[in-house]
């Protein structure tokens, strides 16, 4: 049996293979501390679970839900957006809810790539944008992100002729794995950018609610007259704890909105009532615990930087995002480099190549594990050196 060319095209998924050497390494009986993937630690706040018990019971919540959202969910992500943003959206035309920012990035790819089309996609970056890509049958242009430009695409570096062949601009701020953050001025010079070459622009924003030291990210959507081209994806799982409920929504131009429904009602039936409902409660309810979760990584953050600082790696202390994206020690890989910790300390970092090529000589480190563990790891790494690389 022959599978088709797009599964057989796919890169390991990056966590497989670092679950799989954690798992060998716990078989052993050793004990792994991991800053691999980002996922919370946190719980889910209590009244949003509660809103889930209360919402199973309903036999409504039963059925089907419909594939654009509970219209309650889309008022209340809209209603959001305005309170956050100041930005007032139709939550029957520039709302859709998704089953997590994943599956909307994803499936946005079918919305406006035929085969043979270029997307503009960032390297590092969230794999997702480039491996939806390839599943529709077009190629990635990767936009090469670079430590001098602050990770920020250069979209005056794109050659016209790519930009004037590409169907989509992928961007990412808070950034999954870099950390770095866009300002409005930034979003002003993309949306200046996709509606010069008729692009949607589409920016996932799953970070903008974990931020430090008061900073609050904009969203693309700010920028007077974003709608016109712009595709905005959020997502509840790091905002609120809810990695594993799966939810999120995607705001902006109706038209985009609206190809990304038709796209998903063909492929999916929609988010599961009682957790939209959970969505509903978390979007509008209490938000004490989503300021004590970026307490929490904050915290964590300020304990960690200056540690992998004094064993040579270098680093920003991010101001948005669950990640410390650190440059490793002059001679190594990032693969080799996070090997030696898992071989000599049972610390798990993921290699900043698995985000692309441009990631090569960093590591990303996930602030999503206990502070019990971070005090762990950092009693582990006390005076450590890391071996000299091999040749
Ligand atoms: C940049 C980025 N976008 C989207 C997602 C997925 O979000 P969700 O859990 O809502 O599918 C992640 C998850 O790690 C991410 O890093």
């Amino acid at each position: 049996m022959r599978l088709a060319k797009r599964v057989e095209q796919l890169p390991p998924y990056l966590f497989v293979e670092i679950a799989r050497k954690i798992a060998e390494k716990r078989a052993k009986g050793e004990e792994v501390i991991s800053f691999g993937i980002g996922d919370p630690d946190i719980p889910t706040p209590a009244h949003v679970v509660e809103r889930l018990r209360q919402a199973a019971l309903k036999p409504a919540n039963h059925r089907y839900p419909e594939s654009d959202g509970l219209p309650e969910f889309r008022r209340a992500a809209a209603q959001w957006f305005q309170r956050r943003f100041g930005v007032t959206l139709d939550p029957d035309k520039e709302v859709v809810s998704l089953i997590g920012a994943k599956e909307g990035i994803g499936h946005a790819a079918l919305c406006f790539i035929d085969p043979g089309d270029v997307a503009l996609v960032p390297d590092p970056g969230y794999p997702v944008f480039g491996i939806g890509t390839m599943f529709a049958g077009g190629t990635s242009y990767l936009m090469p992100l670079r430590e001098e430009n602050g990770w920020l695409a250069d979209l005056d570096a794109i050659p016209p002729e790519v930009a004037r062949k590409a169907k989509v601009l992928w961007l990412n701020y808070p950034s999954n794995p870099t950390g770095a953050v866009a300002t409005l001025d930034y979003y002003e010079k993309a949306v200046a950018f996709a509606k010069r070459y008729d692009l949607p622009l589409l920016h996932d924003a799953a970070y903008s609610e974990i931020a430090y030291d008061g900073f609050r990210p904009p969203s693309v959507l700010q920028v007077p007259g974003a709608k016109d081209v712009a595709l905005e994806f959020h997502s509840l799982s790091k905002t609120f704890n809810m990695t594993g409920w799966r939810l999120g929504f995607a705001v902006g131009n109706p038209q985009l909105v609206n190809a990304l429904f038709r796209v998903k009602s063909n492929l999916d039936s929609g988010v599961p009532q009682a957790i939209q409902e959970m969505g509903i409660e978390a979007l509008n309810g209490s938000h004490l615990s989503l300021e004590e979760t970026c307490r929490t990584y904050q915290r964590r953050r300020d304990k960690l930087v200056p540690a992998l600082r004094r064993l040579g790696l270098r680093l920003e202390s991010p101001r948005a995002s669950l990640y410390l994206w650190a440059r490793v020690p002059e001679g190594y890989t990032s693969a080799g480099f996070a090997a030696a910790l898992l071989d000599q300390k049972n610390i798990v970092v993921t290699p900043g190549t698995g985000f692309g090529k441009q990631g090569e000589g960093y590591v990303r480190l996930s602030m999503t594990l206990s502070d019990e563990n971070v005090d762990k790891a950092l009693a582990r790494l006390e005076g450590w050196k890391a071996p000299a690389p091999a040749r």
